[in-house]
C-alpha cells in the first residue's frame, strides 16, 4: 500500500528547510548504502557531521510525527534519523530494496519507508520515485511538503534527474504492526472510525467500530 500524505510541511517550514539545505555540506550518498545498493546509488546526502541536522530533524520529523494520517497509516514504534538527499542532473538511484535492520546503536527493523519531497517538482525533470507494487509500477513525484509511505520490502528506484535539483528527506519506520496487510486493514478501519466518531459520536455502531479497532490494535501490535 502506498500512502500519499499532503502538506506535511507548510510554506514557511519548507523555506526554513531550504535555507538549511542550501547552506549544507553534502557528501557522496553511496557511503551510507548497503553493499548491493551501493552499486546503483548515485546521489548526495547532507554530511552526517553537518550541524544543521538537528534543526532539520526538529522541523521535518517534528511535522511528520505529528501528522495524523502518518500515525494511522504507519503505526510507528520507532523512526530512524532521516537522510537529506540531493539529486542533481545525471543522478539516480537504481532498483534496490532497503536494508531490513538498521541503526548505529539501537537497532530497528524497517517496515515502512518514507520519502518527504522538499522542493517543487517544477524545479527538476525526472527524479520520480518508482515503486514496484503488486499492482504494477507506481511513479511518485509529489508537491513540496508532501510525503509518500511505502513498504520497505518493495523494490524501488529513483529515476535519473535530467534537469535541476531534487531534494528529499528519507527515513524508515519500525511499525507496531509488522504485517503490511494487517496495517493496511487497520488504517482503512481507522478512517471509517474517525468519520463515525466525528459524525455519529453517540451511535451504537460507532461504539462497535471503535471497540473493534482498538482491540484489533491490541491483538496485532508488538511493542
Ligand atoms: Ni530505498
Amino acid at each position: 500500500m502506498l500512502t500519499h500524505i499532503t502538506g506535511v510541511l507548510n510554506e514557511p517550514q519548507l523555506g526554513a528547510v531550504r535555507r538549511l539545505l542550501d547552506a549544507g555540506h553534502f557528501a557522496d550518498g553511496s557511503e551510507s548504502a548497503g553493499m548491493a545498493a551501493q552499486r546503483v546509488k548515485h546521489n548526495q546526502e547532507l554530511a552526517l557531521d553537518d550541524a544543521r541536522h538537528t534543526e532539520l530533524n526538529n522541523l521535518v520529523m517534528g511535522c511528520l510525527v505529528r501528522n495524523p494520517l502518518y500515525r494511522s497509516a504507519a503505526m510507528p514504534l520507532k523512526i530512524a534519523t532521516p537522510y537529506y538527499a540531493r539529486y542533481t542532473q545525471g543522478m539516480s538511484y537504481g532498483d534496490h530494496v532497503d536494508d531490513p535492520v538498521m541503526g548505529d546503536g539501537p537497532l530497528y527493523r524497517s517496515d515502512v519507508s518514507v520519502t518527504i519531497f522538499l522542493n517543487n517538482p517544477a524545479e527538476y525533470d525526472g527524479g520520480e520515485l518508482i515503486i514496484n507494487t503488486t499492482f504494477g509500477q507506481q511513479s511518485v513525484k509529489l508537491a513540496a511538503g508532501d510525503a509518500v509511505l511505502y513498504p520497505s520490502s518493495s523494490i524501488h528506484r529513483v529515476a535519473e534527474v535530467t534537469r535541476g535539483e531534487r531534494l528529499v528527506a528519507v527515513s524508515w519506520i519500525q511499525s507496531m504492526v509488522r504485517n503490511p496487510e494487517q496495517r493496511a486493514l487497520l488504517h482503512e478501519l481507522n478512517q471509517a472510525r474517525e468519520t463515525l466518531l466525528r459524525e455519529q459520536p453517540d451511535s451504537e455502531d460507532t461504539r462497535r467500530v471503535n471497540q473493534s479497532y482498538i482491540n484489533l490494535v491490541r491483538m496485532w501490535s508488538e511493542v
